[in-house]
């Protein structure tokens, strides 16, 4: 499997939908679909009429009818036709068969559409704090063959072995985070077998993806390496100028004067120890440049990963009015982009883009009654008396206190889960007419958007992007040769695949 240059980073929710993934893809770099809170999406697409039948085109293909039938039979109703409000349930540690369903479709629908068209590679992205969800949203994408399978925020240590036995439809299970308790008790399970019946027999053995995580750290990387259930087949190496999640600074958090975190040298990656774990990486966070892309290249990295200057362009997801407010903003200066440490439930610092009419205005953060009806985000707390709640800092007060929670963590914390939706043009609006206003991220780099905008013209497109990045080596396109290896029993990279230098 080649994998080019650059690789159009996942953005979550849906900003990174199956178009841009797939005009990255088509132009022969790696695109990459954002998989978190897919079935949401899925479900918002549903319910706005499944604008070109795309939705629709893709699930046909799925090697279980029956179960599309009941997904959309749940969604739509008898008559086929969009309930008002069809919201998913919650993921909890004992998720709903339906609800596993649903989000192997909506993972199985946004690869494929990814895919058609074309015979070039396609990503996922994953956020490892959202562990419920994963193990249902890697079968779908790997029944549909995604090829790579990128994941950030967290120590995904045991992903690379769930994809191994997912190749084979084996069962496996995630071990979820725990807050307030030192055992690591809790497990969730998914039994491919057992949700679509015969699903084996009809596709036979899946292929494993690549499994590249993001770090932040060499440490973090050779700790993945030691440590994980399986073959780890290169890195993504992130900056703390990227959009979206950044990884905290190394030691205690300090803030400066404007409340962002300080990060100092031990937060920088030396390139020439990435090099020496002899994987390929692909430097992320600011390596927006032509002159990046060849000096990462000259380090020793197979290529950049880059996100804002492709979450502006026409193929992305973001909600088109939005995008076009703020990309307005950003070229003429008008806007700033901040590190903020506790927006995101997550608790890692999280760049949001300060613009009027979004979760950063805070009018629009004010008028937002508190409600948790999402919950990708809650946290799996053990309480003293051993039972077991899950909880998010952006839901109402009183009942994140109720569950042993700490009222100071809720003060700044915002509702990602409905604001990115919102973002992603899939505003919630509540019985009482309330609509879910957005937030927006993005890297530093926003600040230098403004140069894709050729004189006259509004928007810019991803091809723009490809074709300025690679401008200092035209008409060449660079690849690093992967080869995925079934059923990682191997835990030493140099077997686990070659990387041939361009
Ligand atoms: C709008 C937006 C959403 C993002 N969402 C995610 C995400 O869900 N998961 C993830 O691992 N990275 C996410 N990122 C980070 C990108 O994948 C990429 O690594 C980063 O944007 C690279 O830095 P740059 O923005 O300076 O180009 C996001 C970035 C942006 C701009």
């Amino acid at each position: 499997m080649e994998i080019g240059q650059i690789i159009q980073g996942g953005m979550g929710v849906a900003i990174s939908d199956w178009r841009l993934a797939r005009a990255v893809s088509e132009a022969g770099q790696l695109g990459v679909i954002s998989g978190t809170a897919i079935g949401y999406v899925m479900a918002a697409r549903l319910a706005n009429g499944d604008p070109g039948g795309y939705t629709r085109h893709a699930l046909a293909r799925f090697p279980d009818q029956e179960a599309v039938r009941r997904v959309l039979g749940d969604l739509l109703g008898a008559q086929d036709r969009p309930r008002r409000r069809p919201r998913p349930p919650m993921w909890s540690p004992t998720p709903s068969r339906r609800l596993v369903e649903l989000t192997v479709l909506a993972t199985f629908a946004e690869v494929t559409l990814a895919k058609e068209g074309h015979r070039n590679p396609v990503g996922m992205n994953l956020l490892e704090k959202i562990q419920m969800p994963t193990m249902a949203t890697l079968y779908g994408a790997m029944l549909a063959g995604v090829d790579v399978v990128i994941m950030g925020a967290g120590i995904p240590r045991q992903v690379p072995g769930i994809l191994d036995r997912l190749t084979l439809h084996r069962p496996v299970t995630y071990r979820l985070d725990i807050t307030g308790a030192a055992d690591d008790g809790l497990v969730i399970r998914f039994d491919p077998a057992s949700i679509f019946p015969g699903i084996a027999r009809r596709t036979g053995a899946l292929a494993r993806p690549l499994f590249f995580p993001i770090v932040s750290s060499t440490v973090l990387a050779k700790s993945l390496l030691r440590h994980s259930s399986g073959n780890i087949d290169g890195f993504v190496v992130e900056a703390p100028v990227a959009g979206g999640h950044n990884a905290p600074p190394r030691g205690p958090l300090r803030l400066d004067g404007r409340g962002e975190p300080v990060y100092g040298p031990k937060d920088r990656v030396d390139p020439e120890r990435m090099v020496a774990l002899g994987l390929p990486f692909w430097l992320a966070g600011g390596e927006d440049t032509p002159e990046r892309l060849e000096r990462a290249k000259a380090v020793g990295a197979a290529g950049v990963q880059v996100g804002t200057a492709f979450a502006y362009c026409e193929e992305s997801g973001m909600d088109p009015e939005l995008k076009q407010r703020v990309l307005e903003a950003a070229a003429t200066g008008r806007v700033t982009v901040r590190t903020d440490a506790s927006a995101s439930p997550t608790g890692y610092p999280f760049k949001v883009v300060q613009i009027a009419g979004t979760l950063t205005d805070p009018a629009t953060y004010r008028a937002r009654p508190r409600r948790c009806d999402v919950g990708m985000l809650r946290h799996v707390v053990r309480l003293d008396d051993g039972s077991i709640v899950l909880r998010c800092p952006a839901e109402p007060v009183d009942h994140y206190c109720a569950k042993g929670g700490r009222p100071e963590d809720t003060a700044e914390a915002v509702c990602l889960c409905n604001a990115l939706l919102a973002t992603a043009g899939f505003p919630y609006q509540r019985p009482d007419g309330f609509v879910e206003p957005p937030i927006v991220t993005s890297g530093d780099g926003l600040a230098r958007i403004g140069r894709f905008l050729r004189p006259g013209r509004s928007s810019y497109s991803a091809a723009d992007v490809l074709a300025y990045l690679v401008q200092h080596s035209p008409g060449r396109v660079d690849h690093h040769r992967l080869v995925p290896k079934n059923m990682g029993t191997s835990q030493r990279p140099e077997q686990s695949l070659r990387a041939d230098l361009p």
